[in-house]
């Protein structure tokens, strides 16, 4: 009873980018996305309108924006995390916006600077601002498995934040593992308790890859229904103020096996792996997914 078809949301130029050491440049940046839409993805969160002194790497969102492949067919989300931020995402030409939140109260602070509450505040003016030019907005609520500061988060906890963002009008709601220590016993605890309130489709998972449980974590959340996942192309990723966060898990080891569960994505696996060799040779590295890593050893 999985989903017939996955809605992929590709987070690698925003998640994945923003937590390298080392500068990226705009063009390395525009030159990945290009890649990522000739792969057929059909959301690419392509930056954030964030305090360049809390993530220097995304200095250069209006830049990106500027240069994003113009398709028919593809969203390019971006974060916002107050009103300066939705305004300059607007300005830059952003069609849709993600709010961002969490689970735990001290995560919240080390990523923010606010309590939950009173992210909660900064988002309101936001979603009018938004409603008025007809934006789109996602919500986040990261920490649904754990937090780096605080341990284990309760269910409820999760679901008070989801619930929040549905009712100020975000049209889903993405859950973030952030530190990746989910597992499949977790998550389906989790997924009990929110789609016992909310309907799966608004529902969306944020998988970081850090204990090597994305994969199974997936599958437990498409077994309720779940059928939109957030992924980075080669697993690139972290979050700044997530010590020890790894990557979110790779998008092409989540359309390997989605392929392999015969649902369909829309994605190719050989323009795929193209898109993570590109990046990853540009960082320096191999990249961290077995998936390429086997394709590209084939
Ligand atoms: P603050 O320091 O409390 O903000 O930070 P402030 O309003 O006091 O402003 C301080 C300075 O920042 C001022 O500049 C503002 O103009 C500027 P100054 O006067 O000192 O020169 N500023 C901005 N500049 C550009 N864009 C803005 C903006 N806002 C203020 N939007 C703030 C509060 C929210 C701004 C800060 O904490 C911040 O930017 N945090 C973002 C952190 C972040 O991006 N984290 C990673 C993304 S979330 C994530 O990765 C999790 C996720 O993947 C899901 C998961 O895995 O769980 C989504
Ligand atoms: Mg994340």
């Amino acid at each position: 009873n999985y989903p017939a078809r996955v809605r992929i949301v590709e987070v690698g130029p925003r998640d994945g980018l923003q937590n390298e050491k080392l500068p990226v440049a705009t063009t390395t940046k525009l030159a990945l996305i290009e890649r990522l839409a000739d792969a057929g993805l059909g959301v690419i969160e392509a930056t954030a309108f964030v305090s360049p002194k809390w993530v220097p790497q995304m200095a250069d969102a209006a830049e990106v924006m500027a240069g994003l492949p113009q398709r028919a067919g593809i969203a390019y989300p971006v974060l916002a995390p107050n009103l300066k931020g939705f305004e300059a995402a607007l300005a830059a030409g952003a069609k849709e916006v993600a709010i961002f939140t969490a689970a735990s109260e001290t995560f919240c602070q080390k990523n923010t600077n606010c309590s939950i509450d009173e992210s909660f505040v900064r988002f309101a003016p936001i979603m009018a601002a938004a409603r008025d030019a007809g934006v789109a907005v996602r919500g986040y609520v990261s920490c649904v498995l754990g937090c780096p500061y605080e341990g284990a988060i309760a269910p409820q906890a999760v679901l008070d934040a989801t619930q929040r963002l549905l009712q100020i009008g975000c049209y889903e709601v993405s859950l973030g593992d952030t530190i990746g220590v989910g597992t499949p016993g977790s998550t389906a605890r989790l997924f009990e308790r929110l789609c016992a309130s909310v309907p799966a489709a608004q529902l969306a998972g944020h998988f970081h890859d850090t204990w090597g449980q994305a994969l199974p974590n997936i599958l437990t959340a498409l077994d309720f229904g779940v059928a939109t996942f957030d992924n980075s192309v080669a697993g690139l990723g972290g979050c700044p103020y997530s010590p020890g966060a790894t990557g979110n898990v790779a998008t092409e080891d989540v359309v390997y096996m989605l392929d392999g569960l015969g649902i369909v994505t829309g994605v190719s696996l050989e323009r795929l792996v193209d898109a993570a060799a590109f990046i990853s040779a540009a960082l320096g590295r191999a990249p961290a997914s077995r998936v390429a890593r086997a394709w590209l050893a084939r």
